[in-house]
């Protein structure tokens, strides 16, 4: 089981991520139409692996994700973002989907240990402002040798493509809310989640599919 950490949340950047999403949300999904052709199989093959019964959704967004969640299981979506978990509620209700929402901070979740089977997590630890506090918190709220899944976008490996990917890093932030230069199979790996399986999915693995445990 994976022990409560003691790093404190950094409040500041957290109400910063907070803004640019809110300040995002109503043209969120209009934003993200060009890519979603290009993430819905990945959406598929990541949420046909969800198991119950009790799933959580981190990041939850929108709700992009609800037409893809298992119809048996009991989901529970959080989101830092009021605009977005508004959209959420919406698309949950015109989907005639029963779900529990909640405003939320992934690096401080008010669930006690071990009360999901489940976390999963979708383009959401990019902008976490403290991904390895985040990651923790999943592994904490998961039962022991329960499964984290993610799919992220993060650093490249190829050295020149990882240096552009820093440099142009600060500017996507402001605009975008998330970083594009993130070491996430590394971050799972030291918020001391067992790294199961990591798919590479495209754009030459900027793109993938992790799976993790919980530690039993
Ligand atoms: C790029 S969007 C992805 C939304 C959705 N998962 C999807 O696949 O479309 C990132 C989401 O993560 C949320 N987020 C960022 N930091 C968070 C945190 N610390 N706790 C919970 N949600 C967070 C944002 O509010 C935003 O809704």
């Amino acid at each position: 089981m994976i022990a409560p950490t003691t790093r404190p949340v950094d409040e500041h950047a957290t109400a910063l991520t907070r803004a640019r999403y809110q300040r995002l949300s109503a043209i969120y999904d209009l934003m993200e139409g060009m890519s979603e052709a290009r993430y819905r199989p990945w959406r598929e093959k990541l949420w046909a692996l969800a198991k119950g019964p009790r799933v959580l959704e981190v990041g939850v967004g929108t709700g992009k994700n609800m037409p893809y969640w298992p119809k048996d299981a009991q989901m529970t979506g959080i989101d830092l973002t009021p605009g977005m978990l508004e959209i959420a509620h919406r698309r949950a209700k015109e989907i005639g989907l029963t779900v529990d929402l909640r405003l939320g901070d992934a690096q401080a979740l008010e669930l006690p240990d071990a009360s999901f089977d489940m976390a999963i997590a979708t383009f959401v630890f990019c902008s976490v402002p403290d991904p390895v506090l985040g990651l923790r918190e999943l592994a904490r709220i998961v039962r022991p040798g329960g499964q984290v899944l993610l799919l992220e976008h993060m650093r490249s490996a190829n050295p020149l493509l990882g240096a552009l990917m820093d440099f142009v890093n600060p500017l996507v932030v402001r605009l975008m809310g998330a970083n594009i230069n993130r070491r996430t199979v590394e971050n799972v790996r030291v918020a001391g989640l067992h790294i199961e399986s990591v798919e590479d999915l495209g754009m030459g693995g900027i793109f993938k599919l992790i799976v993790a445990r919980s530690p039993r």
